[in-house]
């Protein structure tokens, strides 16, 4: 029999263990490496082979939640799905607009074009029989793809059923993708959490679809735009936009505001000009416009060869890439003390726009690409204005490149560097270092901070060259004779500013606290703190298990946190801003109106089609309370699978239980 001790081991591996999985799994965030989980997981495989009495059905060992598919099962398209000719200049679609007049103008007087944006991201084919979907599946060669209809069903522009009235059968085709916001957040949380971060959003979009677990595709912001169908029964649109705009009165999410028709090659290089430049400000990336015979009659003339059709092109975007030269790496000193490199290139443009410098990242990009000064290198901008190096073109080498070694000393202040553990950031040790101490105010002052509008980096600068300002706190001593002071600065201006300080002592306290700058702290995580502890003081006192009982704190944000309130540097700060009025407003947690109105959930288990916070997310979303424990002024428990006590409790208390697919219909999901 296992003593009491083992006993304990036991309940606390299966406890941890199940912890780590939603981390995992639920929030994308793990907290242990690979390594260190399968450690844990053998100790519990240990255990158990030598005390079996201690294997009960919630141990992790038996379930089968987690424990990914071998393969996806390989589904033929009904109809092969083919890809498109590309063209690359407008001389070549000229060259594609007669092949289309030759063939057909005598026949129709007129070609009439429809012009899309061409997303960058996974193709997919959704089959629905009698409005239901049935199918999904990815492109793969374009003749059988891969089976992920359960992963589809995990995003949320999908509908499970068609609205009427539908066709009988329909292939939809489509492209899923992610956002560049959401693909920028799912990288920070992939980097926090010590995984890789996706290349591009494409790869995020690809590797999120393709998991054999649906819990993660669920928690990945994909969305779907359908461009076309394969099988197509009960109903028969004469073009491709009528076809597009039924798409959407089926309830299938479409792109109709991005397309456009054209009568001539002219219109269609005017459209693609304007997508052009629009490019840069879409929330998604996109490679390019296709074009498409609007009349379906004609493309079903036109037909197909080599499995692209006839009827349509892409018209591609010329590259992001540029070739250059890294003429210096600069070292920036970040307000945590980070030293990251910046190349400094010889200027060069990339679709349109001049760029002379380039983001190194850290010392592991450095040495991942082994970029050198002096080397060619291709740059490439990918949503951000701030391009990457991508590549170093090595043969281009003649023996005077420099490599930039790891720094010994802080380049603005001298200071010691410290590069603690598996950390891949030198970091400068010296906490009255001046480059951070102006990044520090800079971060404080910003717009999605405590947002000063008025004070930026050149005031800050000279401010703190005089020594009116050392830290933030300085900011709410401020009066007209320092501001006077500065460049550039008349009495109108020096008002207006001090209005902008005064003002912003009481902005919310989720503003401060991401103004602080506490490390793991972003604008989402001061949100979601702010709306648990209504004051500072409270945020203060919590412990480290306290903040770890908040959904999304991990263990990371938690020991940031403690850390934080436990240096006396930082009490004093707050002491400083709290004696010169600074007195954030209490995180207003009006509920908004909505269907759920009035009721309070209480969310427990695992669920299957969406993590628990995000759960809990939708309920608010939808005007409900999101609690974490049962009491009688629950309404309803919705209860995933290994449901424990507070299912238990619920039904104690004659509560309703919903299962997943109950709430799912409730909230109009399903
Ligand atoms: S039409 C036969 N329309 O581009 C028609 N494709 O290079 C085939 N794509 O595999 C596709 N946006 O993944 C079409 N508006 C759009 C598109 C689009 C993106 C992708 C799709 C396709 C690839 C072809």
């Amino acid at each position: 029999m296992a003593d009491l001790f083992t006993h304990q081991r036991h309940t606390d591996l299966c406890a941890e263990i199940d912890r780590h999985n939603r981390l995992y799994y639920q929030f994308d965030a793990p907290e242990i490496t690979d390594a260190e989980y399968d450690a844990l997981f053998r100790e519990l495989l240990d255990l158990e082979a030598v005390h079996p009495e201690l294997v009960t059905a919630e141990s992790p060992s038996q379930r089968v939640g987690s424990t990914p598919l071998e393969k996806f099962a390989p589904v033929r398209h009904a109809l092969p799905m083919l890809s498109l000719k590309n063209v690359k200049n407008e001389r070549e679609f000229e060259e594609f607009d007669k092949s289309i007049r030759g063939t057909f103008l005598a026949q129709t007087g007129n070609i009439e074009y429809a012009c899309e944006m061409k997303l960058d991201g996974l193709a997919v084919e959704l089959t629905y029989e009698q409005g239901l979907l049935v199918a999904g599946s990815t492109r793969g060669d374009g003749l059988a793809g891969e089976n992920i209809l359960d992963n589809l069903r995990t995003i949320a522009g999908i509908p499970q059923r068609l609205a009427a009235p539908c066709p009988r059968l329909v292939d939809v085709r489509g492209e899923v993708y992610i956002e560049l916001a959401a693909f920028q957040k799912l990288n920070h949380h992939q980097e926090a959490a010590g995984a890789r971060p996706f290349a591009n959003p494409r790869n995020a979009a690809a590797g999120s679809l393709r998991q054999l677990d649906t819990a993660i595709t669920a928690a990945r912001p994909l969305k779907l735009f359908c461009y076309g169908v394969g099988r197509l029964e009960g109903t028969t649109p004469s073009s491709h936009l009528e076809l597009l705009q039924q798409m959407q009165q089926w309830g299938l999410p479409v792109n109709l505001t991005g397309t456009a028709t054209a009568r001539d090659a002219a219109e269609v290089l005017g459209y693609y000009r304007q997508l052009l430049e629009r490019r840069d400000a879409l929330p998604f990336e996109i490679d390019g416009a296709v074009v498409k015979v609007n009349d379906l009659a004609l493309q079903r003339e036109l037909g197909e060869v080599s499995r692209s059709p006839r009827w349509a092109v892409a018209f591609k975007f010329p590259p992001r890439q540029a070739e250059t030269v890294v003429e210096g790496i600069a070292l920036q000193v970040g307000r945590t003390g980070a030293i990251t490199p910046v190349a400094h290139l010889r200027p060069v443009e990339v679709s349109g726009v001049m760029v002379a410098r380039a983001s190194l990242h850290n010392w592991d990009e450095i040495s991942r690409l082994d970029v050198r000064i002096g080397d060619h290198v291709i740059v490439e901008r990918a949503g951000d204005v701030i391009p990457d190096v991508v590549k170093v073109l090595v043969e281009r080498r003649n023996g005077t490149e420099q490599a930039v070694p790891l720094p010994e000393s802080c380049p603005e202040c001298g200071g010691s560097v410290r590069k603690a553990g598996t950390e891949v950031v030198p970091r400068c040790g010296n906490q009255q270092c001046p480059a951070q101490a102006l990044q520090r105010l800079k971060h404080f002052v910003s717009r999605n901070a405590m947002d000063i509008e008025g004070l930026g980096e050149k005031q800050l600068m000279q401010l703190l060259e005089r020594g009116r300002i050392e830290d933030v706190a300085d900011i709410y001593r401020l009066g007209n004779d320092d501001l006077f002071a500065l460049e550039r600065m008349g009495e109108v201006l020096a008002g207006k500013l001090l209005q902008a300080i005064d003002a912003s002592r009481t902005q919310p306290l989720s503003r401060l606290l991401f103004a602080l700058g506490i490390r793991h702290v972003g604008e989402h995580t001061a949100k979601i703190l702010a709306k648990r502890f209504p004051t500072l003081d409270e945020l203060a006192g919590a412990g480290h298990e306290q903040l770890k009982l908040i959904p999304e704190v991990g263990e990371k944000v938690a020991d940031a946190l403690v850390d934080y309130f436990a240096d006396p540097a930082n009490l004093l700060l707050l002491e400083k801003l709290r004696q010169f009025g600074v007195a954030p407003t209490p995180e207003a947690t009006v509920l908004q109106e909505g269907p759920l109105s009035g009721l309070t959930f209480v969310i427990t288990g695992t669920l299957t089609r969406m993590g628990r916070s995000d759960a809990e997310a939708l309920v608010e979303q939808l005007g409900g309370r999101a609690a974490g424990s049962v009491s009688k002024k629950t309404d309803y428990l919705v209860a995933g699978s290994n449901a424990g006590s507070k299912l238990e409790r619920a039904r104690q208390l004659g509560i309703k239980v919903l299962d997943e697919a109950a709430f799912l219909q409730m909230t109009g999901r399903e």
